[in-house]
């Protein structure tokens, strides 16, 4: 799923970005474009790493060795997966960007967050009337993780993975749940989507989201 606004500023970019994970790996955000449009991207490793030097520094060797590609340019697109705004590692990137050249710009489009693609994958409504509404993410502790779920009615468990398998026993001392749903992979090849108790088994993949309901639906 890729929106209009996005499918036109890639169209138009000078040159086109693929955030993967590793070197030689795919990019799930250069996926969803190649479904729309035949693109020709060039890939950056965004480590996977909490060390915001060692990241920033693999950033900013890669921005030097694209630098002929970008000086000049109009427009760089980076395609993210979800919203641009959300958990968005391209955050860093455009931070370290500004140091070696402060003149660049940013324009954030929207996208479809994953909790709302699992939820319409799911055909389930996300909150309503006075239910409050929570993003946490898996990667804020077990003690944060289950403080978070413990204040809202409803809920989307991002990187849940990251719980690995204190997973079960972080989102059960948070409820109890009317229901539980996983989505693994939501909208790209091989999703999953899984209900009810087996939802909380360790998730090997990281592209999975946990929606919780306290209320019926
Ligand atoms: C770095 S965050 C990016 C969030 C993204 N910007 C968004 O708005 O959805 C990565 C996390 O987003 C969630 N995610 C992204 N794409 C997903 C998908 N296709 N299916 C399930 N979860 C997804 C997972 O929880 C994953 O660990």
């Amino acid at each position: 799923m890729i929106t209009v606004k996005a499918l036109r500023v890639i169209e138009r970019a000078d040159l086109v970005l693929a955030p993967v994970a590793g070197p030689g790996r795919s990019s799930a955000a250069e996926l969803v474009i190649r479904a729309h449009m035949n693109v020709e991207a060039a890939p950056v490793v965004f480590p996977m790493t909490r060390d915001a030097v060692e990241r920033d520094a693999a950033l900013r060797g890669q921005l030097e060795e694209l630098r002929p590609r970008w000086e000049g340019a109009a427009s760089v697109a980076l395609p993210v997966i979800g919203d641009s705004a959300l958990y968005a590692t391209a955050a860093y990137f455009y931070g370290v960007w500004r140091t070696i050249d402060p003149s660049v710009g940013l324009e954030l489009v929207p996208g479809v967050s994953a909790h709302s693609l699992a939820a319409s994958r799911a055909g389930r409504f996300l909150a309503l009337g006075d239910e409050v509404f929570s993003v946490v993410p898996g990667t804020a502790g077990r003690e944060m993780v289950a403080l978070a779920l413990k204040s809202c009615d409803a809920a989307a468990l991002y990187k849940p993975s990251a719980l690995g398998e204190e997973l079960r026993s972080v989102v059960e001392s948070a409820g109890p749940w009317r229901e539980i749903l996983r989505a693994d992979r939501a909208g790209l090849p091989g999703e999953r989507l899984i209900k009810g108790p087996e939802a909380l088994s360790r998730p090997d993949e990281y592209l999975s989201t946990l929606l919780l309901w306290r209320r019926g639906r």
